[in-house]
């Protein structure tokens, strides 16, 4: 793949995909991780002496309209203050911009436009008239063959991968091919349903893989573990054996268990098999911790997605705390991604403790997977 860093970008018309698409509150950017993590990428076009072209998402709104909840404003506004020069925002692009060399604009949300996210070849060639390099950095949308992340590859003079890009790619690489051993990988979320792929990938690299929240409760149940109302699909009782069987899963010796799932609902540590008709398993119990956080020490590379526990609620977040604090003491090669996994890094202040965090959610777990990200596919079908 070519890369935005091998290129002279002096005095060209660089249209950059990042993925923009952050929380926004009251018309204010509420979590600007993304914007952050998108900040050299700008930088070094913009000290390049480029005219540089923002464009992004926002939301899911309905293509076609205008919609000011889903308006990249707050966007503009924020990236104005990190920057420190003005960052227009464009409303009326596609027949082209004016913009000075160093200057920064920001395009108004790709998904106002028809056709972007059946990746219509009419828009992908329109973004690509708009520019003579176009560089994907938006790792977090890698995943979707939309006209702004995977049409405009194919028609503009010039396709690269930007700094953010590639950083995910060494980074998810590091810790997937050929990975330093032993590989411990953390699966936590709420149904195995949803990370079967993950896991089913996982299992071929890890040396142990903890699986937490709903997941592990179904792990549980296959080995035979009572585990009263909690969260538990039956239905993949026998897949979650058959992966147990090829796998190390080491299961929770002790839970924190809940009549209710309630912010107020008094936390009870109890042993494994204690678990009664009217528990809920909310998140794994202190010795079980400590287990897990010694497994975690002896790893060379750790892959974190998803809590063991509902760690929103603060009595049942200690198991997911103290996994954050030994995958923080750690020296293995540590990678975090995946929304609510990124919530807890930044919970727990361990962020500057993690080797490397994902801007991805759901382009990060189709990595693990194995999947082919098409916006990445795109560029490696143009070359080096
Ligand atoms: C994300 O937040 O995962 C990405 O920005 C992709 O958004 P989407 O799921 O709406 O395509």
């Amino acid at each position: 793949i070519k890369k935005m860093t091998d290129l002279d970008l002096a005095g060209k018309r660089v249209l950059i995909r990042e993925d923009l698409n952050v929380p926004v509150k009251d018309g204010k950017v509420s979590s600007d991780a993304r914007i952050r993590a998108s900040l050299p990428t700008i930088k070094a076009a913009k000290d390049a002496g480029a005219k540089v072209m923002l464009m992004s998402h926002l939301g899911r709104p309905e293509e076609g309209v205008y919609d000011e909840a889903s308006s990249m404003k707050p966007v503009a506004e924020h990236l104005t203050g990190l920057l420190g020069q003005e960052v227009r925002l464009i409303k009326d692009y596609l027949n082209g911009v004016e913009v000075a060399d160093g200057e920064v604009v920001l395009f108004e949300n790709v998904r106002f436009n028809k056709g972007e996210k059946k990746d219509n070849e009419e828009l992908s060639k329109q973004y690509a008239a708009l520019c003579d390099i176009y560089v994907m950095d938006a790792f977090g949308t890698a995943h979707r063959a939309q006209a702004s992340t995977h049409g405009v590859a194919r028609f503009a003079p010039e396709a690269c991968a930007g700094p953010l890009l590639a950083a995910e790619l060494d980074a998810l690489g590091k810790a997937l091919d050929n990975p330093a051993k032993p590989v411990v990988a953390i699966v936590g979320g709420s149904k195995v349903s949803t990370k079967l792929d993950v896991l089913n990938a996982l299992e071929k690299v890890c040396d142990q893989i903890i699986v937490g929240g709903g997941i592990a409760n179904t792990f549980l149940a296959a080995a035979g573990h009572p585990v009263g109302k909690s969260l538990c699909e039956h239905d993949l009782i026998d897949t979650a054996k058959d992966i147990a069987s090829r796998v190390e899963i080491p299961l929770p010796v002790d839970v924190v268990v809940a009549p209710e799932f309630a912010e107020t609902a008094p936390a009870t540590t109890k042993n494994i098999d204690e678990v009664s008709e009217g528990d809920m398993i909310l998140d794994v119990g202190p010795e079980t911790a400590g287990q897990f956080a010694e497994l975690l020490k002896n790893a060379k590379t750790i892959l974190w997605n998803g809590p063991v526990g509902v760690f929103e609620f603060d009595q049942f977040g200690n198991g997911t705390k103290s996994l954050a604090d030994a995958i923080a003491e750690s020296d293995a090669f540590s990678l975090a991604g995946g929304g609510d996994t990124v919530a807890a890094v930044d919970k727990y202040g361990v962020a500057d403790k993690i080797s490397y965090i994902s801007t991805g959610g759901g382009a990060f777990l189709e990595f693990v997977e194995g999947k082919t990200l098409p916006a990445v596919a795109v560029l490696e079908e143009r070359g080096a």
